[in-house]
């Protein structure tokens, strides 16, 4: 698969972003050796945090672009710090390095970097180029994948942002072996919603074959990775700025991050709130009567298998006081309602999905 190459295709909503170049790579040395990532003549930022930029090879990447006269920002780990003064950091990068809209933006990092590094891109000078290296497994399988861009803002997750698509994005999935358990698990939570969403497949090595994916065996998580991004790719490529289907891939998230919100932004992690956030939408679905007990019940038990938390009360609401209505609130909050009735993606089974709004009486029995 070295070099193995796919265009995603869609309209385009700025200059220069109508298709995303995907490239995957066997290992991190052939990414960094091999994918055109500081020739040509337009200048580069590249942008990375604190912990990815002490990753060897990334490091001396790094070396190497800066005494060819390209510049880096580091910023901060930790989506605590993706905030709107972390983008004017990067901006201001941006400014001191000179770049202009014709230079190229580099996002290396996880799903924070690439959100913040696309945003930067897409209001620098009204839109310069941005290309993206997703080194954890949440940013390769969803976050870098679609061109949501974006940063929190008064306590919401992903308030401000743009649609921005990479140009070219390059995939090493063995970045997926130097990740903490809790980032991987994040990261297995994202897998677990596509694979809910479009594929059986997948589906069925997260249940059989857990220990190979827990022990993250190379050769299956470089396949599961191409697989979500397959996914992904084809359903941006026909509703890139979410006017229809793209919402599917918010299964579980207005739990999540109403959870996120609640909890304080960066206390829970984001995949461990989105796989309680699908069991929510699972037992929401049940008692509409739109799945059967068996759909949700096998749901529940992937989650379980993997650690994750099938209970109405996640213990990071512990001590937060009248649980339900903050999460409702917050949910009120979620870009995606467009009236005061909150709207959820729900499944009648594996790959049938939709969305409803639904009445607040209704979603606090499952919270
Ligand atoms: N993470 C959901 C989306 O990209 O639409």
């Amino acid at each position: 698969m070295n070099g193995k190459a796919f265009r995603i295709s869609y309209e385009s909503v700025h200059p220069g972003t109508a298709y995303t170049d995907i490239t995957f790579y066997n290992d991190i040395d052939s990414l960094f050796t091999e994918a055109p990532l500081c020739g040509g003549s337009a200048k580069r930022l590249y942008v990375t945090d604190s912990h990815i930029a002490h990753l060897g090879a990334v490091q001396s990447f790094l070396n190497k672009a800066e005494k060819n006269g390209h510049a880096s920002v580091i910023i901060r780990q930790g989506e605590i710090y993706k905030t709107a003064e972390t983008l004017c950091t990067v901006l201001q990068a941006a400014l001191n390095a000179g770049l202009n809209r014709t230079s190229v933006f580099t996002g290396i990092g996880g799903g924070v970097v690439c959100d913040i590094c696309a945003f930067a891109a897409s209001v620098f000078k009204r839109g310069a180029a941005l290309e993206l290296i997703p080194t954890t497994l949440l940013a390769m399988v969803d976050a870098a994948i679609g061109g949501k861009t974006g940063c929190d803002f008064a306590n919401y997750k992903n308030a401000i942002g743009t649609f921005y698509p990479a140009r070219r994005i390059y995939i090493a999935s063995d970045f997926v072996q130097s990740l903490s358990e809790q980032e991987f698990k994040s990261g297995l939570a994202e897998v677990f919603k596509t694979a809910l969403l479009y594929d059986k497949h997948t589906l069925r090595i997260l249940t059989e074959q857990q220990k190979s994916v827990c022990s993250r065996d190379k050769k299956l998580l470089s396949f599961i990775i191409q697989q979500c991004v397959k996914a992904k790719a084809a359903v941006v490529e026909q509703d890139l700025t979410e006017r229809s289907h793209r919402a599917h891939l918010n299964l579980g998230h207005t739990f999540a991050h109403a959870l996120e919100s609640v909890c304080g932004l960066g206390k829970i992690n984001h995949g461990e709130a989105v796989a309680w956030g699908i069991g929510r939408a699972a037992q929401l679905s049940f008692i509409l009567g739109y799945c059967s007990a068996q759909y949700r019940d096998d749901v529940f038990s992937v989650l379980a298998s993997y650690g994750w938390c099938t209970e109405k009360h996640h213990s990071a609401l512990d001590g937060i006081e009248n649980p339900v209505k903050a999460l409702l609130n917050a949910m009120k909050q979620d870009k995606k309602n467009s009236t005061n009735r909150i709207r959820f993606v729900l499944q009648r089974s594996v790959c049938s999905t939709f969305t409803e709004e639904i009445d607040d009486t209704t979603v606090s029995q499952v919270l």
